[in-house]
Order: C-alpha cells, then sequence, then structure tokens
C-alpha cells in the first residue's frame, strides 16, 4: 500500500507523515526536501533562480539524496548534508520558484517514482496523489487555515530559538501557496479521490490518529 499526503505549506505533512510511516514501519520519503535542496544547489552555485535551463541542468548534473540516519531523514545534495540549511526562509521561497519550472518537475516526477518502487511508503508534497503516485491506496489532503499555520511555523522557530514575525511568515506561507496552485504544470489541489482532512484545532496525535484509521479501513 502506498500513501499520498499532499497539501499547503505548513499544514504538518512532514511531521504527520513521518509518524504515520513509523507506526505502520513504511518508508517516508519528503518530496518538498528534494525541491529544497535543488534550490539549496541554485543558491549554492549562485545561478539566476530565474533562468529555468539553468536549474533544470543542474538538477540533471547534480544529485539529491534522501538519507534515513538515525532514525531521521537527512537531506543530500551530492556529498554535503543540507538537511538543516534547507529550511530557511530563503530557500523555501527558491523551492517554490524552481518547483514551477516544467522541465524540474519531470526529472523530480522520474526520481519520485523510483523512489517509491519498492512500495509501502508515506510520500508526502504537493502533486503525490494528482500526479506522482496516481494510484495511491491512500489519499490525504491535509489542510489548516493560513494563520494556524503560521503560528505552528513560528511556535516551532521560537522553540529552536528564534523570534519571528508570525504576521510576516504568514504572508510567505501564503506567497508560497499562491505560487504553488497557480503554476501551470502540476499545481497544489486536492485529488478528487482524496479525503479532506483540516487540521485547525486538532493536535499531532489526533491527526495521525485519524489518517491510521483512514488506512486501517482501506487496508
Ligand atoms: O513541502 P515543502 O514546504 O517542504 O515544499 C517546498 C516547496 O516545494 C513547496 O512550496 C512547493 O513549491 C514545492 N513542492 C512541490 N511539489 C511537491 C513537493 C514540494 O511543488 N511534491
Amino acid at each position: 500500500m502506498n500513501i499520498a499526503i499532499d497539501g499547503p505549506a505548513g499544514a504538518g505533512k512532514s511531521t504527520v507523515a513521518q509518524k504515520v510511516a513509523g507506526q505502520l514501519e513504511y518508508v517516508y520519503i519528503d518530496t518538498g526536501a528534494m525541491y529544497r535542496a535543488l534550490a539549496w544547489g541554485v543558491s549554492h552555485e549562485q545561478l539566476p533562480i530565474s533562468d529555468e535551463s539553468a536549474v533544470s541542468a543542474l538538477l540533471k548534473n547534480n544529485k539529491i539524496g534522501l538519507v534515513r540516519q538515525a532514525g531521521r531523514q537527512r537531506v543530500f545534495w551530492n556529498d554535503i548534508d543540507v538537511t538543516d540549511q534547507i529550511r530557511s526562509t530563503e530557500v523555501s521561497q527558491y523551492a517554490s520558484i524552481v518547483a514551477s519550472y516544467g522541465p524540474v518537475r519531470e526529472q523530480m516526477l522520474v526520481l519520485q517514482r523510483q523512489l517509491a518502487e519498492q512500495g509501502n511508503v508515506v510520500m508526502d508534497g504537493r502533486d503525490i496523489g494528482t500526479h506522482v503516485l496516481p494510484d495511491a491506496e491512500v489519499k490525504i489532503f491535509l489542510t489548516a487555515s493560513s494563520r494556524e499555520r503560521a503560528e505552528r511555523r513560528w511556535k516551532e522557530l521560537r522553540e529552536k530559538g528564534t523570534e519571528t514575525d508570525l504576521a510576516e511568515l504568514e504572508k510567505e506561507i501564503e506567497e508560497r501557496d499562491r505560487r504553488d496552485t497557480q503554476r501551470e504544470v502540476a499545481p497544489l489541489r486536492q485529488a478528487e479521490d482524496a479525503v479532506l482532512v483540516d487540521t485547525t484545532g486538532m493536535s499531532i496525535e489526533q491527526v495521525v490518529d485519524h489518517i491510521l484509521q483512514i488506512c486501517e479501513r482501506t487496508g
């Protein structure tokens, strides 16, 4: 069985997907991290982000790795561990720009399907249920209000010792959502056969339990 979890920025997809994968002993694949790694590469190589063919060639000539180490997923750009660096605001915005390029998405689709070939994966992103794994047995569309998503991110950053402006965070999230839903290739949208889970006001545990119940009904 494969499980696809899609939804807008900051809906808690990766936290929830990781926990669901852990409970079911499935492999977790974070496709957002792949776009983030490419965005990091663009910045590292000082390429102009607007140069679609240069960005696409960069992906072709480099390797993105998702490696499980000590129970955590680590992200590599060739042999550089970029796990922590790809979470910056700049990389987030850059990721949604490189993700709007058709030739980039075509390559990512091939890589992501290869990763899912083993079966029993939980994959999260924006187009998993609609494009990458259209035959996934379980499809979830995870969302929450943009204010709540910004508040969660704000709390997460504060716990790490970074003070940020909540309104600014909400604006950034909305900007990324706008880019992800309005792009021409594989825009963010709920697959027709996906179950909508609005997590506003729900705890992580409640969301995980809810998804596990949906999986149980399907399996
Ligand atoms: O999920 P995350 O916020 O890490 O994703 C970063 C960016 O990568 C998103 O804003 C989106 O533009 C892009 N993305 C995508 N398709 C996916 C996963 C991520 O376009 N399947």
